[in-house]
């Protein structure tokens, strides 16, 4: 779900860890001081520390450890860390990678991609603080990310005057935690990190503290074992068809053993074919594992895209519509179940939504709690439906093929991470019933072409009069039509929906799919809802053929509308008698692609339904 973390050389064993901890508790002062007094630093960087630390370090007098970690510019200004930083040192045991993830709370998404692929997590706890919530959601995004060997860094022991009552209280309520979470060991250290005590040397003031320094803790953590004794599943990235003589698969192999003559089954075509030939970076080879970059041709001219999963024909991939996931929430707006989103899994990339919470997770308690939507940072289980298969793993299995993100179809930003927990019923056990009586046949007998004429506009814009003229001329005229008014549908399809962002989503949700099936039955179907938001108008649209959706926005300026304000509404929003209004202090997104744009403020509803049917007959749906 990340990009792939470096890979070893030669034959020392690698360690990778990740450091978690809230702003201040002195992670990145940790991993400078380990670093600095390894003497792993090269000299030019001690120069540019001396530099930086004359200009922006915040520690008195002496070096500040914490800008040897915090590599990016804005960092240093804002005093927080903001992406995954990957710092490599060596000693005379093992190489490390520390990816460094943020402790500031906006940031979780950061910490949860540096948490996948990792072998252990070091949490750092301020010992004046003690255990915080953000203590335990960074705990439970690691074990949910399968990180199961955790180093417990209370730091900053030294402002506590080395007290041992205060690490034994703080580990007592960590190990409750980590119990409920599972993870396979926890390693509590007492440390200060600015002061050096027990994190290379044992710290003098501490003769109660008998277990490993922060370093023997690294040295000592066993390593990940490698993942190639699993079946062998290679994720296509690209087709590789330089010439008509060749067409190879590229990709990494993320787990197992490829060799020549291997048969395989391919994802989620279920297509059977066997390796013929394993190029690598330094030339055709007979066998390539796990971690190693290679193209494949196979045995027959197979039909392989990006996103599929070459795998073992013996242990063949899993493919699924619908899945079971555990969903950390990453975006600023609540989570919106039924909105359509990016899902990228593997190489694949599909069209994916949340279909319905389980559970959302209160961090402090562990409590499974109800849910309709997740906050920023939220951590919930929640259904997922796919818009086509793809070739998946339970995460515990297979962190590539089980690890997913949401993007933002709109925006682009990622929203969501989630770790699959199962697949849920193929779609195959889900059959479309094939009727004799087609949409076709019932057009033909009401003698049109049905479509959805979508009215979107703010309140008091005029589109449930607008939509209401036109309905009234195309009955005249004989045709068979429906009006889904967002009044009306509220009073019973859904009358269980509000008017948060979350409650708007599934109410046009709802009516896109109503509309769909008045479309379906031949109707020429109108629909008037305010449909604030871009995604699910486009949501509307997809679900539709080609050229049967047109968008009517009904353009009203705000001040027009509130000036109207046919229904007393806006006076009310105004006043604080009613929330999220839109307009007021709820969004409206205006259509970008609208196939009618009428600007109510120069034309009359008349004039605005003679443009409406106007079009309706250039297209021939009258
Ligand atoms: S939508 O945003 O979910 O598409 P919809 O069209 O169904 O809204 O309902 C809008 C109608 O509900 C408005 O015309 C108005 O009569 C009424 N209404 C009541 N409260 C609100 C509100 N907070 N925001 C917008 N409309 C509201």
């Amino acid at each position: 779900m990340s990009a792939p973390l470096p890979t070893t050389e030669g034959d020392q064993e690698l360690l990778r860890f990740l450091t978690c901890g809230s702003v201040d508790d002195g992670k990145s002062t940790l991993i400078g001081r380990l670093l600095h007094d390894s003497k792993l630093i090269f000299e030019d960087q001690h120069a540019a520390l001396e530099r930086d630390s004359a200009v922006s370090g915040t520690v008195e007098d002496g070096l500040d450890l914490a800008l040897l970690v915090d590599g990016l510019q804005a960092e240093r200004e804002q005093g927080i860390t903001i992406d995954v930083a990957y710092r490599f040192f060596a000693t005379e045991k093992r190489k490390f990678i520390a990816v460094d993830a943020p402790g500031h709370e906006q940031y979780t998404r950061n910490m949860a991609t540096g948490a996948s692929g990792v072998d252990l997590a070091v949490i750092l706890v301020d010992a004046r603080k003690g255990v915080l919530t953000q203590t335990r959601r960074h705990a439970r995004i690691c074990a949910l990310m399968g990180v199961d060997q955790v180093i417990l860094a209370v730091n900053k022991i030294d402002l506590t005057g080395y007290d041992q009552t205060v690490f034994d209280v703080i580990t007592a309520e960590f190990m409750t935690l980590a119990k409920e979470l599972a993870f396979a060991s926890v390693t509590a250290i007492p440390l200060s990190a600015l002061k050096g005590d027990n994190v290379l040397e044992r710290g003098a003031e501490m003769a109660w503290y008998e277990g490993p320094t922060f370093l023997q803790a690294l040295e000592a953590a066993p390593v990940g074992g490698s993942a190639s004794d699993a079946p062998f599943r290679m994720p296509v990235q690209w087709v590789n068809r330089p010439n008509l003589d060749f067409r190879g698969f590229s990709g990494t192999i993320a787990s197992g053993v490829a060799r020549i003559g291997d048969a395989v089954a391919i994802a989620p075509s279920a297509t059977a074919s066997a390796i013929k030939e394993i190029h690598s970076q330094t030339g055709p080879v007979a066998a390539a594992r796990s971690g190693e970059a290679v193209t494949l041709v196979l045995e027959d001219e197979v039909d392989v895209s990006r996103g599929d999963v070459i795998g073992a024909a013996g242990t063949p991939v899993a493919v699924t519509d619908q899945v079971a996931a555990h969903l950390i929430w990453l975006d600023e707006a609540e989570l919106p179940p039924g909105r359509p989103y990016i899902m990228k899994i593997g190489t694949a990339t599909v069209g994916a939504s949340v279909t319905e919470i389980k559970h959302a997770v209160n961090v402090d308690t562990q409590e499974h709690v109800a849910a309709k939507t997740l906050g920023l940072n939220e951590i919930g289980f929640c259904n997922l439906a796919m818009d086509q298969p793809v070739a998946y793993a339970p995460y515990e299995t297979d962190k590539t093929l089980g690890g997913f993100i949401l993007i933002d179809r709109i925006s682009n930003a990622t929203v969501a991470a989630g770790v699959i927990a199962f697949g849920l019923r193929r779609a195959s056990n889900l059959t479309w019933q094939d009727l004799d009586i087609d949409k076709r046949s019932r057009a033909r007998l009401k003698d049109q072409k049905p479509c959805v004429l979508w009215f979107t506009g703010l309140s008091g814009s005029g589109k449930s009069t607008i939509a209401n003229l036109i309905e009234k001329r195309l009955h005249a005229l004989g045709k068979h039509t429906y009006l889904l008014d967002g009044d009306n549908v509220r009073h019973g399809l859904n009358k269980d929906l509000g008017f948060t962002d979350v409650d708007r989503v599934e109410n046009i949700r709802r009516v896109a799919e109503t509309a769909k099936l008045f479309v379906d039955s031949g109707t020429i179907t109108l629909v008037s809802f305010i449909s604030p938001f871009r995604s699910e108008r486009r949501l509307a649209r997809e679900l539709l053929e080609e050229g049967e959706f047109l968008e009517v926005f009904v353009d009203t300026p705000l001040a027009e509308c509130e000036a109207r304000d046919p229904k007393g509404l806006y006076r009310k929003a105004r006043a604080g008698a009613i929330k999220n209004f839109t307009g007021i202090d709820s969004p409206y997104e205006p259509p970008e692609g609208a196939e009618l744009h009428l600007q109510t403020v120069d034309l009359t509803p008349e004039q605005a339904s003679d443009a409406v049917i106007a079009r309706l007959r250039e297209e021939g749906f009258i």
